[in-house]
C-alpha cells in the first residue's frame, strides 16, 4: 500500500526583509508517497530552496500545513524541527556545508552525536557508510583536503548516516564537474532502488529525468 510521507496543502511562504514583505511560496499543494524520485525544476529564484528548507524542516511555511509522516510539522517549535530533521530528513547541500577543519570520518559521525550514539558506534557506522561510497581510503583527510566530487560524496553519506527515510538534495551536482556530477546522481539513483524517498533540486532537466515525477516551479508556484 502506498503511503504519504509528505503532504503540503495551500503552502505559502513569506520573507520579511525591512519594511519589504517578499512572497517566495504561494498555493503549494504537493504529495509525496514513500520511495518516491521527484525532480523539482525551475528558475533561478523561483522559490526552489524555500520549498526544500521547508520540506527538510530547516524552516517552516507562512500559512498552509505541512505533514512529515503524518505529524503537522507547521505547528512545531524550533525544536521540534531539529528534532523531525535528525529523525526523517538527510539533507545534501549544493555547497557540501561540511566542516572543513574536521576529518571525513567525525564530519559523518556528527548528525548521530545527536542522536546520542556512543563514540565507538558512530565511528563504526559512519565508516561503514564511507566505505560504502568508496572513500575508505579517505576517512582521516580533512574536508577541505577533498576534490569537489569526494567533498559531495561525504556529504551524501553524511545524509545517509542515520538511515533517513526522505533524502532531499538542493542543487546536488551544481559545484561539480560533469563526471562527477554523473557519480553523485548514480548515488541517488542508488538510493532511490534501495526503497528511499529521494527530492532532487536542479537547474539541468538531464538530471531532473532519472527522477519518477518532475515539478515545475516558477515565481513561487508549481507549475501544472
Ligand atoms: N532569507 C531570505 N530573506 C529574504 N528573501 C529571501 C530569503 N531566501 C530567499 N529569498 C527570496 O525568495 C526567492 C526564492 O529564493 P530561493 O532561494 O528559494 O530560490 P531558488 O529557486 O532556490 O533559486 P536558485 O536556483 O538561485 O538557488 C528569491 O527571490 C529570494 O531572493
Ligand atoms: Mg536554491
Amino acid at each position: 500500500m502506498s503511503e504519504k510521507i509528505i503532504q503540503i496543502h495551500d503552502v505559502g511562504k513569506t520573507y520579511h526583509t525591512g519594511k519589504i514583505d517578499f512572497e517566495a511560496l504561494r498555493n503549494i499543494n504537493l504529495e509525496i508517497e514513500k520511495g518516491d524520485y521527484v525532480a523539482i525544476l525551475g528558475p533561478s529564484g523561483s522559490g526552489k530552496s524555500t520549498l526544500m528548507h521547508i520540506i527538510g524542516c530547516l524552516a517552516t511555511p507562512t500559512v498552509g500545513s505541512y505533514f512529515l509522516a503524518g505529524k503537522e510539522v507547521s505547528k512545531f517549535t524550533s525544536n521540534d524541527l531539529a528534532k523531525a530533521r535528525n529523525l526523517y530528513i538527510g539533507f545534501v547541500f549544493q555547497k557540501f556545508n561540511l566542516m572543513p577543519q574536521m576529518t571525513v570520518l567525525d564530519n559523518v559521525s556528527l548528525p548521530l552525536l545527536y542522536r546520542g550514539i556512543k563514540t565507538e558506534e558512530r565511528r563504526s557506522k559512519a565508516k561503514e557508510v564511507l566505505e560504502q561510497l568508496g572513500l575508505a581510503s579517505h576517512l582521516m583527510h580533512r574536508s577541505n583536503e577533498l576534490s569537489g566530487g569526494q567533498q559531495q560524496r561525504v556529504a551524501v553519506a553524511r545524509a545517509l548516516v542515520t538511515n533517513p527515510e526522505v533524502i532531499l538534495a538542493d542543487e546536488p551536482t551544481g559545484n561539480l564537474d560533469s563526471k562527477s556530477g554523473e557519480g553523485v546522481i548514480n548515488l541517488f539513483n542508488q538510493l532511490h532502488e534501495g526503497g528511499k524517498t529521494v527530492i532532487l533540486v536542479t537547474h539541468d532537466t538531464a538530471v531532473a529525468k532519472n527522477a519518477n515525477r518532475i515539478i515545475q516551479i516558477q515565481d513561487g508556484t508549481i507549475r501544472v
